[in-house]
């Protein structure tokens, strides 16, 4: 097992370079398998997740190379229609090549994702959204079997603005025959990433990023090529590490305007936070204020995968942080950990309300999820003493060398092996 281990109690100083979105990768990726060609995929991260994915295009037939952050991925020959469930174990969001093997091969066949710890993650709109394109879906003995001669296309209402469910459905409609329209479309950036590949392989998708996708089907798709845009959660993360150490962080490869309410809690927080072209400066000199409430909602709200992190810059600051979680049933497992090291929080339903306290205490943590993990190191960065992190895998599948990425920071950062 792997462990991070972390010396709190010093401010931060130094610059980073914003690493590649997971989750802009991981549906590209997918997406890729729709071509009947060579995909160029830059400023790919180098996450578990991302490998995951990779083994599962190899297993389906395509051929995929690496080159430091590029990744190639030629889908040109014969391609499987099943993900054995050894590989959909590995990741949740494999869910999303359930869109990408329909398309290309006229059927797909994988496990439903399990739950996993955020809670039931549901594919009902999912399933919903490739039914409204002529798919017959049957599920037998936990495998998702979908099949269709060739999708048609349709209209596709979604109540929720899934984002899975959002990225299968594009993808199971630029190839179907005639138009489709996705209303109540999920808004994340993530997905202007998608179009922009989709339209680069050929295919008819406008408005990504405005909740009404449209989308007129074409016969076949080339290779493209895409620059995965950076990642707004993991940028988010360093800039509450520094906000909960203080000191001034620099990152760069940034993309501030996809990250404003995340931007806003913390100038809200006392930090002075600058911008400019593809840059964020963080500075946090004097005291840590509450950001007052923060709800998660789909973007352009406040983003749930930030709210753990900013839950950790909070555990000192002056006054009471209240968050609701509107996104996911159960994303306060980290909160156990965060307790352990004197933070005063209480949890009941989607609600926590955290109360400043003066001092935190080093501890011996558990991750339990990825976005829970980076909360016990930023509540670690200003914990008083060394803190030990286990179960660093969660980590790693959303953040590239996390220990490498602190240190760049200015803190005192390990990974250790059990
Ligand atoms: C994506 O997950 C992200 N993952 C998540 O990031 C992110 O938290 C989430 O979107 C919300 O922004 C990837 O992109 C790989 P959803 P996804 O479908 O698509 C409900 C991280 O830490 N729902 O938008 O699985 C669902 O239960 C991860 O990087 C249904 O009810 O999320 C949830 O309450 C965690 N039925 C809400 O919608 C469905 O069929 C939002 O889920 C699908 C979803």
């Amino acid at each position: 097992m792997s462990i991070l281990k972390i010396t709190g109690g010093c401010s931060l100083n130094g610059s980073l370079r914003v690493q590649g979105a997971k989750n802009s990768a991981l549906p590209l990726l997918a997406a890729s398998v729709l071509t009947g060609g060579l995909s160029v995929f830059r400023n790919c991260p180098r996450l578990t997740d991302v490998a995951a994915t990779v083994r599962i295009l190899r297993h389906i037939g395509c051929r995929v190379y690496e080159e430091g952050d590029v990744l190639y991925v030629d889908a040109s020959g014969p391609i499987a229609p099943e993900v054995p469930d050894e590989l959909m174990r590995q990741m949740r969001s494999s869910v999303i090549f359930l869109g990408a093997l329909l398309s290309r091969c006229g059927e797909a066949s994988l496990s439903l994702p399990g739950g996993c710890e955020l809670g039931p993650r549901p594919v009902d709109l999912h399933l919903m959204a490739l039914r409204a394109l002529g798919a017959e879906v049957t599920e037998e003995g936990g495998r998702l079997c979908c099949r269709a001669a060739r999708l048609t296309g349709g209209r596709i209402d979604l109540p929720t603005p899934s984002v899975g469910a959002t990225e299968n459905a594009m993808l199971a409609a630029v190839l179907a025959e005639g138009s489709t329209v996705i209303t109540g479309a999920a808004r994340e950036p993530e997905l202007l990433d998608l179009q922009d590949y989709l339209r680069a392989c050929g295919a008819l998708v406008t408005g990504a990023g405005s909740g009404v996708i449209r989308v007129c089907g074409v016969r076949k798709l080339h290779g493209g090529e895409k620059r995965i845009l950076p990642d707004r959660i993991a940028a988010a993360t360093w800039l509450a590490a520094c906000a909960a150490a203080g000191g001034r962080v620099r990152l760069y490869e940034a993309c501030p305007e996809h990250m404003v309410p995340v931007l806003q809690a913390l100038r809200r927080m006392g930090c002075t936070v600058n911008t400019g072209e593809n840059l964020i400066v963080l500075e946090r000199k004097g005291e840590l204020r509450s950001p007052g409430p923060i709800i998660t909602r789909p973007h352009p709200g406040f983003p749930t995968d930030a709210q753990p992190p900013l839950m950790a810059a909070s555990l000192k600051a002056a006054g009471t942080t209240v968050m609701i979680e509107t996104i996911f049933e159960s994303r306060y497992r980290h909160v156990p950990a965060l307790r352990s090291m004197g933070a005063d929080i209480r949890t009941a339903g989607k609600t926590a309300v955290i109360r400043g306290v003066k001092t935190l205490r080093a501890g011996d943590l558990l991750a339990s999820d990825l976005r829970g993990g980076a909360a016990l190191a930023v509540a670690a960065l200003s914990a008083e003493g060394e803190s030990l992190i286990r179960g660093l895998e969660h980590v790693e599948r959303g953040y590239e060398d996390m220990a490498a990425a602190l240190t760049a920071l200015g803190a005192a950062a390990e990974r250790l092996e059990e």
